[in-house]
């Protein structure tokens, strides 16, 4: 669903949620300066790098660079799609919501629905546990126990079963007044073509999926015994969006421990709670997906990604690395030895052995080092030559020096190989991309190495004044009214100011409501980057004299940077036009 909600309901909405005291009931913050700073609720940290902006009405990490206003807070604390967070934020303001593109009575009826699957949901998982508990589920009960699990964990994880019946449940839901054809959308029960409802999940152990809100979303349902599929799964439905739930998430994100372990399993999930590692997290019943990375990384940026090892599980593996390598995250990747599971592997061998297993996990690069090399015969000279290209491709992308002589040392160790050759073949790489690179992105690079810090400081000081001078400019209308004769486009250097400045001065023009939370609307998918435009700058005392004061900086540390420029890529006519231009500055 997109964003059906009229912009001034938005603001209006928005407005009514102060942010300082939104963010206080997640996080403690503590008064600094113009704002207030706290420990980031979006990643691990020890020294607060969050900052809370009352003025703005933003907030901004500067450690993990999420940031927006009360909406995306709302959205990334609870996990919550836009529609769903202006909701929160409405019933916390007590701000009714109208009509959302479609009648207020469309609307009121889908947010009807919604609430009444959430409570049918719950409904049936009370129904599948009373199940279990009965006589007629003394299989499902045994088969639970006869796994290792603790009445303890059965009853936290809210395991059922479903009778072996093709109406229990359905009955059930009628008796309790669901109407059909809401229990056949929420995907509990299923409509053939004659028209015939009939329960989905028969005689199945049942595992409910919670969201981190605490909604029953949906069900896997694992076999007992004879033919037909091991789990079946709840449809996708206006609760439940597979592509964006992380089963045991809502545990996980309780847990003290500041890692995530990602496993395959709903079975390995509730073996590594009961265990103790309580932060494990599993898909449910699809391939990780790039929305579940995220989700995860958000929570926490050291993932174990523990995978079964068989082949199926180390493909997996490969592609969740794939889906975490954008995320800047610290994944490992933990073996379990003897093609076992994790659940069989913690319930052979024990708590204390699963923790060794974590502590030598190894991290990604060696762990894609070891399945490239397993590919070659590195005896065979042709296949040696092949597996040095490759694993050069590999090593040629790490950042860090330090960390690409390690795995050279490693690998020619391993594949006893000279590590001047591979350093070559690296090297040859490293070249043949930088020529590929676009010659302006090789002067600024260039440009910084010849001068570092002085260009640095300069590239510094200007994104600041840039960031100041948008803040003052956006500060209030009467702001921009005030300076919109001194301040044009082109006088920022940064695209994404200029960016900034435009769909302000267009707001500005089109006269509608005018201000830092309304053009951060305008920045769907960049808040983090919006923020931290408008987080940089304390208090503006006077709009004027700030405003003069940013300018200058701003004209002083772009022909700063410009000469820095020329002068690493040894342009002189252009550096002494610059010079020029400097002096007439200053004099
Ligand atoms: P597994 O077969 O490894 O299941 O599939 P498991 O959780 O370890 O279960 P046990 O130990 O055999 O009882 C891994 C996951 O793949 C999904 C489920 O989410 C399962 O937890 N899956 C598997 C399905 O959705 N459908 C299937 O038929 C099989
Ligand atoms: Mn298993």
């Amino acid at each position: 669903m997109a964003n059906f909600y009229p912009d001034e309901l938005i603001s209006e909405i928005v407005n009514a949620n102060d942010i300082v005291s939104l963010v206080s009931s997640y996080v403690s913050l503590k008064k600094s300066g113009s704002g207030y700073m706290g420990c980031c609720p979006f990643h691990r940290e020890k020294t607060p790098s969050f900052h809370v902006s009352g003025d703005k009405q933003l907030y901004h990490c500067f450690g993990c660079g999420a940031g927006g206003s009360v909406i995306q807070f709302v959205m990334a604390a609870e996990n919550l799609d836009f529609p769903d967070a202006v909701k929160l934020l409405a019933e916390r303001a007590g701000i009714s919501l109208p009509e959302m593109g479609h009648s207020k009575d469309e609307a009121d009826e889908f947010y009807k629905r919604k609430r009444r699957i959430y409570e049918m949901n719950r409904d049936a998982a009370r129904f599948f546990r009373e199940v279990l508990l009965a006589p007629e589920g003394k299989k499902a009960l045994d088969y639970l126990t006869g796994r290792g699990l603790s009445m303890k964990t059965i009853t936290s994880f809210g395991l059922g079963a479903s009778p072996d019946s093709w109406d229990s449940l359905l009955k059930r839901l009628l008796s309790l007044g669901y109407e059909r054809d809401l229990i056949v959308e929420s995907g509990l029960c299923i409509r053939n073509e004659k028209n015939h409802v009939y329960d989905r999940y028969r005689n199945r152990v049942m595992y409910p999926i919670i969201d981190t809100r605490g909604n029953v979303v949906g069900f896997g349902g694992r076999k007992l015994e004879g033919d037909g599929a091991k789990y079946i799964n709840s449809p996708e439905s206006i609760v439940y969006n597979k592509s964006k739930t992380l089963y045991a998430l809502n545990f996980a994100k309780k847990s003290t421990h500041n890692y995530l372990i990602l496993t395959e399993g709903y079975m390995d999930v509730i073996s590594l709670h009961q265990a103790g590692f309580t932060s494990a997290i599993a898909g449910c019943g699809t391939a990780l997906t790039q929305d579940q990375a995220r989700l995860a990384a958000k929570h926490s940026k050291n993932i174990y990604l523990c995978y079964d090892s068989d082949e199926a599980g180390q493909k997996a593996a490969k592609k969740a690395i794939e889906l975490f390598s954008p995320l800047e995250c610290n994944v490992r990747v933990l073996k379990v030895p003897d093609g076992k599971d994790p659940d069989e592997f913690i319930r052979k061998h024990g708590s204390v052995a699963f923790e060794n297993l974590l502590t030598s996990a190894r991290a990604t690069t060696r762990y894609e080092i070891d399945s490239i090399m397993a590919k070659y015969d590195l005896d065979d000279i042709a296949q040696k030559v092949e597996f040095s290209r490759e694993v050069a491709l590999l090593l040629a992308k790490l950042k860090s020096a330090v960390e690409q002589d390690e795995y050279i040392k490693y690998i020619s160790l391993k594949a006893n190989m000279s590590s001047d050759a591979l350093l070559s073949e690296i090297k040859k790489l490293r070249r043949r991309t930088l020529k590929n690179e676009e010659t302006s992105l090789m002067k600024r690079t260039s440009g910084v190495q010849t001068a570092p810090t002085a260009a640095k400081k300069s590239q510094q000081r200007l994104k600041k004044a840039e960031c100041g001078l948008l803040a003052t400019l956006l500060s209030e209308r009467t702001a921009f009214e005030k300076l919109s004769g001194n301040v044009s486009e082109d006088l920022f250097t940064y695209e994404f100011h200029r960016e900034i400045y435009r769909k302000a001065s267009e707001m500005y023009e089109s006269g509608s409501a005018f201000g830092i939370t309304e053009l951060s609307h305008l920045f769907v998918g960049r808040e983090g980057e919006f923020s931290e435009v408008f987080l940089q700058t304390a208090e503006i005392a006077d709009v004027k004299t700030a405003a003069a004061d940013y300018i200058k900086v701003i004209k002083e540390e772009t022909l700063n940077v410009q000469i820095a420029e020329a002068t690493a890529s040894g342009n002189v006519n252009l550096l002494s036009e610059l010079l020029k231009k400097q002096k007439s500055l200053k004099g």
